[in-house]
């Protein structure tokens, strides 16, 4: 197809693309694919897919990548599965409870944050060409990382504006001093994690232009309101991943649907457009767009989690997820008439 037709075949109106899911076809060229609901998944290097996609395109991408981008190549999730060296380490249990290995992003040298930021400043240009102006980036990253991956992201032509902490207990640091322990008690080597940040960056918008007018042209620019008429809150009080939704899949960085809803939620501010998830992994942004009603795209590169997302997708969507008086299950609620058999996940809100 010539690139002309093609932009012009991608460049629907917002009302095309709710709910229409062989629009989003054309957006899987000739990777393999499949359609789920109303989401599209893709089988890919974002790299190369974003690299394909015409300019001024999608609406919003919400993404959790491989924040220190080697933990997931495949050398190290081999090493991971055989529980043998590498970047993912067994933490010490807590309280009695096993935890599951984390990577060691502060073993990540001068060269290795190089590359991290390379990484992320020229995903980020490729993203500021294929979002359309006023378009949202949220991304997740950790305490040691985020300063240099929002930084790397400014650094490609993305507009920060803010931060969005996500406030979980991570268990990630707090230990005393290794193989010190019993010299230093009253002592930790890092502040143990209690939040996770999330960028929230912007595409610009065009010169001259105010959010309404992008709103009109783009339906982007802003932020939707919660579903109980809030503005969107930088803050979330959040949990680890509910053991429900871990059983569903087995991803080492799964995300909890109550979280990823009220984010996706406030990607697209007018409700409509298609929401990108570049590093898909099992598919739980996309599931929360599903759960939405929203149109979305997943891209994953390793095939075993790409397979896992076939099967998660649909059945992390029908989480039913409680957010104080309101809920985020639309789409679910009117296909199924009925939550009394589907699982429940109760969140707390920020009370104003
Ligand atoms: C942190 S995980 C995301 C997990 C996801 N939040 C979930 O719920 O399963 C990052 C994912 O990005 C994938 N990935 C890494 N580099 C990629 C690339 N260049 N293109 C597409 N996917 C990539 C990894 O295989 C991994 O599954």
């Amino acid at each position: 197809m010539a690139q002309r037709d093609f932009t012009t075949q991608m460049a629907f109106s917002y009302k095309e693309t709710t709910g229409s899911h062989d629009l989003l076809k054309p957006f899987a060229f000739d990777f393999d694919h499949q359609v789920i609901g109303n989401a599209l998944t893709i089988q890919a290097d974002c790299i190369e897919w974003l690299s394909r996609i015409p300019e001024n395109t999608l609406h919003a991408i919400v993404t959790d990548p491989p924040y220190g981008v080697k933990e997931y190549e495949t050398e190290q999730i081999e090493k991971r599965a055989a529980a043998n060296g590498g970047i993912w380490r067994i933490p010490p249990s807590f309280d009695g409870s096993e935890r599951s290995p984390l990577p060691r992003f502060t073993a990540l040298d001068e060269k290795e944050r190089a590359i991290v930021r390379k990484f992320f400043t020229s995903w980020a240009k490729l993203v500021l060409r294929a979002l359309r102006p006023g378009g949202h980036v949220f991304i997740a990253s950790n305490a040691y990382l985020s300063q240099l991956v929002f930084s790397a992201l400014v650094d490609g032509g993305l507009e920060f504006r803010g931060e969005l902490i996500r406030l979980v207990r991570t268990l990630r640091g707090g230990d005393r001093p290794k193989n010190a322990e019993q010299e230093f008690p009253h002592v930790s080597s890092l502040a143990r994690g209690c939040y996770e940040p999330w960028g929230i960056l912007r595409k610009p918008l065009l010169k001259g232009m105010k959010v309404s007018d992008c709103l009109r042209e783009f339906q982007t620019g802003g932020l939707r309101r919660t579903p109980d008429d809030k503005p969107f809150s930088d803050v979330i009080f959040s949990e680890r991943t509910p053991k429900k939704e871990k059983e569903i899949v087995d991803h080492p960085s799964l995300k909890p649907q109550s979280f990823l809803r009220q984010v996706v939620h406030a990607s697209l501010p007018l409700g409509v457009g298609i929401v990108v998830d570049p590093f898909m992994g099992s598919g739980s942004t996309i599931a929360a767009a599903e759960a939405l009603g929203f149109s979305s795209i997943g891209v994953e590169r390793y095939l075993s989690y790409y397979q896992m997302s076939q099967r998660a997708i649909s059945q992390l969507s029908r989480i039913i997820v409680q957010l104080g008086n309101s809920s985020l299950n639309s789409a679910i609620e009117l296909d199924t008439g009925s939550q009394s058999e589907l699982p429940t996940v109760q969140t707390r809100i920020w009370d104003e």
